[in-house]
């Protein structure tokens, strides 16, 4: 059974002047029982207005939030199974962990003999027994996180609600803290619903993630599906890095699809794509699946190149290469060997290999207008985003790829 449920779930505001935000645009979604599920999407994109409805704290203005099955309409905040962690987990200072624990219990009006039970429960589950008469100042930050979680659990939530919690924390304990919240989650087994703008922190922590543009959920999936199979050029381009080549479906069959690029020879990509000849297509290509060769004069490749920027990044080193006039790639090659002997110079001449399941066809996109003044520094990430918005077919009407 869904823990969340959302269905057809919208949500317009009315502006101070009177103009109408669509902040969420018929949302569909199922959130399992047991999931670390997380909304990832830019800022503005909508996650904390899905999150606040789910919580009961704003009220859709159409369709409806089930949870557990049951629809959540005139149910208000503190009727609803779900329990909501702030960021900077809203303590308060001059309780102590016990204190701040059982304080939503007393409000609740739970008898001191219950409380001492469910706060010494709670405590156990996130691994603070023996710190209940520290105050938070006492705490480390991970510490006073799971006081946080604790003084939602103890509530006894069937879904706990985060709002990027991480988000103030310095990169190295947010790391810290992403897996020791994982690892709770895992342990506890309740369903967490984890709103972030870092795409790297719904990789690491959950089991499914919906990626959201604009109100709408573009795709849903788990880690590996979102950042192996993105189903358009916004999810590919948001989670990770992409290169983007525009081309032309030349051959079609059950056995899958031969692309020209303009300048480039064909390339046969054998995935069974239902696409037609003549379909307008975007190859997306991450940059460590680009393999970085020297060029082997009469032999002949499918992309070659002249490397233009080379940055070393420590573990791997990032390459540009230019193909033509107006396209480069970017290629990523791990730093195996700890001298530089193997890395290539700026205006190596090379070329580009990929395994064909690897390339990611969308089934979107325009081909460059042929024009006379070549934009010599344009880099074919620009290709269509250069174009007026509504020249761009819209990936959305298209289903996801796998
Ligand atoms: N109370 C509100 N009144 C008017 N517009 C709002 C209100 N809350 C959010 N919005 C708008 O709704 C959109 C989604 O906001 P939000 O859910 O906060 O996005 P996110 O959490 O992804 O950054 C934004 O365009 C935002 O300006
Ligand atoms: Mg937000």
């Amino acid at each position: 059974m869904s823990a969340v449920e959302l269905v057809n779930l919208s949500k317009v505001f009315v502006g101070q002047d009177r103009r109408e935000v669509r902040a969420i645009d018929a949302v569909n979604l199922q959130i399992v029982e047991g999931e670390f599920f997380s909304l990832l999407g830019p800022s503005g994109c909508g996650k904390t207005t899905i999150l606040r409805m789910i919580a009961g704290f704003e009220s859709p203005t159409a369709g409806e939030v089930r949870i557990g099955g049951e629809p959540m309409r005139d149910r208000p905040p503190f009727h609803r199974p779900v329990n909501t962690v702030f960021q900077n987990y809203a303590l308060f200072p001059h309780l102590t962990v016990m204190e701040n624990v059982s304080f939503g219990l007393e409000m609740d009006g739970v008898p001191r003999s219950q409380r001492r039970d469910r706060v010494a429960q709670a405590l156990e589950l996130v691994k603070l027994n023996g710190f209940e008469d520290r105050r938070p100042r006492q705490l480390s930050g991970g510490q006073q996180q799971r006081v946080a979680l604790a003084r939602a659990l103890v509530k006894q939530p069937r879904v706990l609600l985060f709002d990027e919690p991480l988000g103030a924390l310095d990169l190295k304990l947010r790391k810290t803290m992403q897996l020791e919240l994982k690892q709770m989650q895992q342990q506890i087994g309740i369903t967490f619903v984890y709103v972030t703008h870092d795409q790297e922190e719904a990789l690491t922590m959950s089991d499914r993630i919906a990626v959201l543009s604009d109100g709408q959920i573009l795709q849903v999936g788990t880690p590996t599906a979102i950042y192996e199979a993105p189903n358009c050029r916004f999810v590919a381009d948001f989670i990770g890095e992409s290169n983007f080549l525009v081309g032309r479906v030349v051959e079609a069959s059950a056995s899958g699809l031969v692309v020209c690029i303009d300048e480039h020879l064909p390339i046969a990509i054998p995935q069974p794509l239902d696409l037609p000849v003549g379909k307008i297509v975007t190859l997306a290509i991450r940059p460590e699946k680009l393999i970085v060769q020297p060029e082997q004069p009469g032999t002949a490749a499918w992309l070659t190149g002249t490397v233009v920027e080379s940055l070393y990044l420590g573990t791997d080193t990032r390459l540009t290469v230019r193909l033509t006039a107006n396209s480069s790639l970017v290629a990523r090659r791990q730093n195996v060997y700890r001298t530089s002997l193997d890395t290539f110079q700026i205006g190596d001449r090379v070329q580009l290999q990929v395994a064909t399941e690897s390339i990611c066809v969308l089934p979107e996109g325009r081909l460059p207008r042929p024009s006379v003044t070549a934009a010599a520094e344009t880099p074919p990430v620009a290709v269509s985003s250069s174009q007026e918005a509504g020249d761009v077919e819209d990936s959305r009407r298209f289903p996801p790829l796998q």
